[in-house]
């Protein structure tokens, strides 16, 4: 059967009929061999697609792969601000995302021109933000940070510097507690983990007494204020590995609970209860992403992502900074 290629002129969402005989994994695989392609993927993934990559990580160790890569094409199997990311890191590589509309709440909840009249409310502030923000978004900023190395790097900041934290409220919130810091929050959440469910939270530790509650910095104070464990993905994960409990509640995206299966596999991983009925906390952006558009993407090198070169050139700066402050943290 011939492919039907169909990208969409403004999203460039690819919607095409695969042969069902195809062994869509042998494929990926000759594909990424002949064009010397690396697929990178994040924990949020669907399983298939952690199976095939060939590396799977939380957002720094994503950017430091794609700084690192040699290959002439990375898929990115994540979302669209780590696509960009790897695109500002790599500006002559070609940088695909299976799916185009695979944004993330928290850089949609902070568009550069607004951002930039926030700014200028706050002139003698510096700007740390959290890499999940839109290249214009970066562009605008002195750091960039993640889950991981937020707090190595708020901690270099002299407390006599005043700083801007954006966009994730939560995120910021956490250090200025923690840290004792009054960073001026711009107001972003992540709709997965700003859902997650402080009542039902409480009943399953009741129901569980002496279970450990691991939780990433994106859920809001309530949810915290109950976990044992804060970190980013590849943290909660290596806890998982290191501490010598078999049964863990975690309060993130559930695709990481993959991971964790594999690392432990006698170990019991208890996904936190949302606030809706279903018991499922997959973020709606990362799932856009299948075999079948990755199969696709690879194949018919698109959609590939752009950038404004003089916004490249910006929002370098701050993930430089990032890479280099940061360099100690595993
Ligand atoms: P990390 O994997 O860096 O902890 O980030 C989680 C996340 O929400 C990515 O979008
Ligand atoms: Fe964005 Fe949240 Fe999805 Fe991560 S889980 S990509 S922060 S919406």
């Amino acid at each position: 059967m011939e492919f039907q290629l169909q990208v969409d002129p403004v999203i460039g969402y690819v919607n095409s009929d695969i042969d069902p005989s195809l062994d869509l994994y042998a494929e990926i695989d000759r594909l990424k061999k002949e064009k010397n392609a690396v697929l990178l993927a994040h924990y949020y993934q669907e399983p298939a697609i952690q199976d095939i990559a060939d590396f799977i990580g939380d957002s720094l160790g994503l950017a430091r792969k794609a700084a690192e890569t040699e290959a002439d094409i990375i898929v990115f199997a994540g979302v669209h601000f780590m696509a960009e990311t790897a695109k500002i890191i790599n500006p002559g590589k070609t940088v695909l995302l299976p799916d185009l509309n695979a944004g993330c709440s928290l850089a949609d909840a902070c568009p550069a021109d607004e951002f930039a009249e926030f700014k200028a409310r706050y002139p003698n502030h510096i700007v740390i933000s959290y890499i999940n923000c839109t290249a214009a978004t970066k562009a605008q900023s002195d750091i960039i940070c993640t889950s991981s190395n937020a707090e190595h790097i708020v901690r270099q900041i002299p407390e006599s510097q005043p700083i801007i934290f954006a966009p994730d409220r939560n995120l910021g919130g956490y250090l200025n507690k923690k840290l004792g810091r009054e960073m001026v929050l711009w107001d972003g959440v992540c709709i997965v983990h700003q859902t997650f469910s402080e009542q039902k939270l409480v009943r399953l530790k009741v129901r569980n007494p002496g279970v450990p509650v691991l939780a990433h910095p994106e859920c809001d104070e309530p949810v915290l204020r109950h976990a044992d464990f804060i970190g980013s993905t590849s943290q909660i994960r290596r806890y998982t590995v290191e501490e010598p409990h078999d049964t863990f509640i975690v309060a993130t995206e559930e695709g990481i609970l993959y991971q964790m299966q594999k690392d432990s596999p006698g170990k019991t991983f208890i996904p936190a209860p949302p606030e809706s009925g279903c018991s499922c906390s997959q973020c709606p952006h990362m799932r856009l992403n299948t075999i079948e558009k990755l199969y696709l993407c690879l194949k018919h090198e698109a959609p590939e992502i752009h950038l404004d070169e003089a916004i490249r050139i910006r929002a370098l700066q701050p993930i430089e900074k990032m890479l280099e402050m940061s360099q100690s943290i595993v």
